[in-house]
Order: C-alpha cells, then structure tokens, then sequence
C-alpha cells in the first residue's frame, strides 16, 4: 500500500501529469483538496472509488482515512492543487506517514504560477532584466511569515515576484512593492488562471489596484517585475550563432570539441 501524493496542477483537468492521471486511475482511495482541486480531475477515479473532499477535515482526520485505507491494503491517491512542493500542507501529511512507517510517493503537479505566466503568455526571466522568480506570499490568518522574508527584501533584488494568497490584501502588496520597482513597473493579477473564467488583469504598479478592483478574490495571483512588460531585452547566449556549447559545438570552445 502506497500513499501517492500528485499535484493535481491549477485548475484545468488536462493540466495534470500522465503519471498522476495514471496513478489517480489505479487507486481505490482518493484524498481531494476540495477547495482548489477541480472535481473534473476526479473523473480519472476508477468505478467505486472511495473518494473523500478533505477541505472539511482536520490532519488528524485526513490521517485516520489514510490508515483506514493502510489497514485494507488499498492504495491512496492524495491531490493537492498545483505542485506539492509549495503551500500544499504535503509537508506535515508526510511527517506523520513516515512516523507510522507508511510508504508514500510525490508526482509533481503544474503550479499556479507556470499557469498564470503561461495566461500571460511571459517568460518570467529575461536575460539582463531579471533571472530570478520569486514564489512568495503574505502573511495569512494560518500562516505567520518568518521575519526576513518580507517583500521589501524581495523587492529589494529586483527579482520577478509571484506573490500566492494575497489578493485580498492587495493595496498593502503595491504599497510595500512601489518604492522598490517604482510606479511604472508591469504588474499583472491573473485569476483562476486555466480554469475556463480565468481573468487576466494586465497594469502597472501604480494603476494595478483599479485595474484589479471587483470580483478578483481568493484564487489570483500577483505577479511584479520589469519581465512581464519588456520588449528591449537580450537574446539568450545559448541560441546565438557565436555560443559554442555541447549540443551544437562549432569546434572554438576546448570543452566542446566538434563531433564530442
Ligand atoms: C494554497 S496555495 C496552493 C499553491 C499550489 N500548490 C501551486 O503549486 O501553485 C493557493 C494559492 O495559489 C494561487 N493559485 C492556485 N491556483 C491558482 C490559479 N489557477 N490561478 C491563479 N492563482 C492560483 C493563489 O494565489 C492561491 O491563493
């Protein structure tokens, strides 16, 4: 018996992995994280499947479906929106399996903000504007933020920033960000990106609020930085037709030989 965790990705059921749909197909057991999760994802559940929404239960609970499911023999397909490495509870779940010596597995899942890039149709680093993406967030009601990590400091790089579970508090967002990218920087919400009312808010830092207002609440991402807006950028090195590299040595590089 195996708990595989799969992320069930941001919201459109094609978005998920073959591995996890397969997985998902094969397991009598399903665990949804029914507040994100989209119930179509649960079609790929074979005939009689036990399928339980864990939005209303507490790990305590979740933790005893599990080892009901253990005690029968039976496999457990366990979703969480988008990829469980970030902000998908996986992590407290796992400790308590390996405690009681359950075995489990983790299928990765598209997140929210590849959705929301690709509703943007952005690429998130562009070469000489910025090469880092920051995934983030605001302090929330269930989750106190450690104290360096504040989008001050963030900011402070200059990086792309995709700022998760904010929307709700968004003017605090661009007050904290404007004096780091200034009033001008491209800024973008993207709600429910992938689902079939996704909405796509394009603004700057200083016309975001009301380009934002009515109706954007809950499932939305922030995304900040000079990236999302340029058009005067470098080409990437790797494709120039001077770069010598492994895949396409033209001989002047003595690490990459031709015909290595
Ligand atoms: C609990 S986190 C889950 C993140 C998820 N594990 C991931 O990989 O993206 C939920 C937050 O992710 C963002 N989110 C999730 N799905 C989204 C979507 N389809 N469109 C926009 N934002 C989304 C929102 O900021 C939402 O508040």
């Amino acid at each position: 018996m195996t708990v595989h965790f799969i992320g069930a990705g941001p919201g459109a059921p094609d978005l998920l992995t073959l591995r996890g749909r397969d997985l998902i197909a094969a397991c009598p057991v399903c665990l949804y994280a029914g507040s994100l999760v989209p119930e179509a994802v649960l079609g790929h559940c074979p005939p009689g499947a036990r399928i339980v929404n864990t939005a209303r239960l507490d790990l305590d609970q979740i933790m005893a479906e599990i080892a009901a499911a253990h005690a029968a023999g039976q496999d457990v397909a366990r979703l969480h929106s988008g990829d469980l490495s970030v902000w998908s509870a996986m992590g407290e779940q796992i400790r308590r399996l390996r405690a009681l010596g359950i075995p489990f597995d983790v299928t990765p899942g598209v997140p929210a903000f590849a959705a929301a890039a690709a509703a943007l149709g952005a690429e998130l680093t562009l070469p000489g504007v910025a090469q880092s993406l920051v995934l983030t967030r605001t302090s929330g009601r269930a989750s106190a933020m450690p104290e360096r990590e504040t989008l001050a400091n963030f900011a402070a790089t200059g990086a792309t920033l995709a700022i998760h579970l904010s929307i709700h508090v968004l003017p605090r967002v661009v007050a904290e960000l404007a004096p780091h990218y200034g009033p001008d920087c491209p800024a973008a919400v993207v709600w429910r990106a992938s689902w079939p009312d996704e909405r796509v808010v394009r603004a700057t830092l200083a016309t975001l609020n009301a380009a934002a207002a009515g109706g954007l609440e809950r499932t939305a991402l922030i995304l900040v930085g000079s990236a999302l807006g340029a058009e005067d950028f470098g080409e990437s090195a790797l494709y120039s037709q001077g770069y010598d590299r492994r895949f396409r040595p033209s001989g002047t590089h003595p690490r990459f030989p031709e015909g290595e």
